[in-house]
């Protein structure tokens, strides 16, 4: 392999994807993420950006001491105390990174920095200096680098280099590059930073104007070995590049493209729907990769032509990316082993214990539903194993309804482990579940929005819930699956509940507050 080739993938899902409106995930669900992006063969993992919180700090030093092949990346502001705290978290990690950035536009430093040219470089280097005492693994990004004057962003880039920065990154923040200009920049960086030759340049991209993929690509190709990316392209705003799109364009191109990566295309479509599990952000079916339709051929023709030869209307094999041509799996009759061999296959590597719990749950929704689907294995491994630390979990839940009633639930929680029920009415059933749950939690949440689907074909399938939840200024995403909908229902609003009492928790600051 020409080493000169290789691409790094750097994911952000866990940092910039967690700026997702909503997208708020625990300790044990961004180790879970973070265990899945080690598998795909993510090389760099910003775990997050240990400053902003106690519950982010906690979040990255777990993930530090678990990885055990991708590097653990903190990100830190140009400041001295982030990047203490920042090495605080990362220090055990097998290949600790330590990510320092400051803006870099005269926007930026004008407005938002209130800081001329000159202060910007020395606080930059300072920060890198600092950074380069603990690790010789320091990236440097300059925040706004694709509005930003050329020449500053070399002498930056440059200062920084000398300092001790290993990467240097050059972020379209605000998604306002177009690709040929983007690549100009890149081409230009790099002949006049005269010691680029001593560290990867890096490109970060922002999904404003839906061009994230092609300037990321665009960049590539002039140079770029260091690409940031995000599952699902989740990300502050519109987004940031999505790693599969850019991943897939490697692969699917390589006559345009000699690069390669490290990454396991076949586990792609399991991290994708992982992600999405968790951070209760959907994924679009008609996105590229990953969505639903991604591989579905509705014209005739196209049918006609796939059957003869795939390539007449498929550029990837959905096999390719880790998606299944036959989703019928399990039943009521499978056993243990054929389950866990089931799960293996999904791309899912779970403890025997998390196992032995799912399975049983697995059992109980059999005797509900004939066939069982990979859908609805996700959405149990959700409840089952990812949820299985929420401080209010539901025990049991009655509802009464229909026209001829007045709608009322009656239900159990364990809150903290503590039994607690209660009974309200409401103007139908979801109403009256989600007053006896505000009720008894003691919760003044506002329902912001609330959509419900069918996970799967048929009469049989499971509702899948999600709901978007207000507290306190504070907005988190639910999501809840069963073959009830009722129950479906108050299991993503007690998701939602759960969410909003971790972000009450660890208040956070953004990373782009100085
Ligand atoms: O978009 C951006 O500029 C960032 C930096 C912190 C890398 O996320
Ligand atoms: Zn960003």
């Amino acid at each position: 392999m020409n080493q000169d080739n290789r691409v790094i993938i750097f994911d952000t899902t866990l940092r910039d994807g967690e700026q997702s409106p909503g997208a708020s995930m625990n300790k044990a669900e961004k180790l879970r993420i973070a265990t899945q992006l080690e598998q795909l063969g993510v090389d760099v993992i910003e775990a997050g950006f240990p400053a902003s919180s106690q519950g982010d700090f906690d979040a990255v030093r777990s993930i530090a001491e678990n990885l055990k092949k991708s590097q653990t990346a903190a990100l830190c502001r140009a400041s001295k105390s982030d990047i203490d705290r920042g090495w605080e978290a990362i220090r055990n990690a097998a290949a600790p990174r330590i990510h320092t950035f400051i803006a870099t536009s005269d926007l930026h430093m004008e407005y938002k920095l209130k800081m001329d040219r000159n202060q910007v470089l020395e606080k930059a280097v300072e920060a890198v200096r600092h950074a380069a005492s603990y690790t010789d693994n320091v990236e440097f990004s300059a925040e706004d680098g694709s509005r930003s004057d050329p020449d500053f962003l070399c002498r930056v880039f440059e200062a920084v280099i000398d300092a001790g920065a290993t990467t240097v990154n050059l972020p379209d923040t605000v998604g306002y590059a177009v690709p040929a200009e983007f690549s100009e920049l890149v081409t230009y960086v790099t002949r006049n930073t005269p010691n680029m030759a001593k560290a990867v340049l890096s490109v970060h991209c922002h999904n404003d104007l839906g061009l994230a993929t092609a300037n990321t690509l665009a960049a590539v190709e002039s140079g770029a070995r260091q690409v940031e990316v995000t599952i699902n392209g989740i990300g502050e705003r519109a987004g940031n590049t999505s790693l599969e799109e850019v991943v897939m364009s490697l692969n699917t191109r390589p006559n345009f493209f000699p690069h390669t990566c490290g990454i396991d295309t076949t586990k792609i479509y399991p991290t994708s729907r992982l992600v999405s599990m968790v951070t209760g952000i959907m994924v679009q079916p008609n996105r590229p990769v990953i969505g639903a339709n991604a591989f579905a051929h509705e014209a005739g023709i196209h049918q006609d032509g796939v059957l003869k030869n795939p390539m007449t209307y498929e550029i990837m094999k959905p096999e390719t990316v880790g998606v299944k041509k036959n989703n019928l799996v399990l039943g009521k009759h499978s056993g243990k082993h054929a389950f866990k061999n089931h799960i293996g296959e999904m791309g899912y590597s779970l403890s025997e214990d998390e196992i032995d719990s799912l399975f049983e749950k697995f059992k109980q929704l059999s005797d509900r539903k004939k066939d069982i689907q990979n859908e609805d294995i996700e959405a149990l491994i959700n409840e089952s194993v990812l949820r299985s630390n929420e401080i209010f979990r539901l025990e049991y839940i009655h509802v009464a309804c229909g026209n001829t009633v007045f709608p009322t639930a009656s239900l159990q929680l364990s809150i903290n482990d503590r039994q607690v029920k209660g009974a309200k009415d409401g103007n139908g059933p979801i109403d009256a579940v989600y007053n006896v749950i505000a009720d008894i939690t003691g919760t003044k949440s506002e329902l912001l929005r609330f959509s419900i689907s069918a996970l799967t074909e048929g009469t049989d399938a499971q509702g899948e819930v999600t709901v978007r939840l207000m507290e306190e200024g504070l907005v988190a995403l639910g999501k809840g699956a069963d073959p009830d909908i009722i129950t479906a229902s108050a299991l993503a609003y007690i998701n939602g509940l759960n969410r909003l009492e971790y972000l009450k928790e660890n208040p956070s600051i953004k990373p782009d507050s100085l």
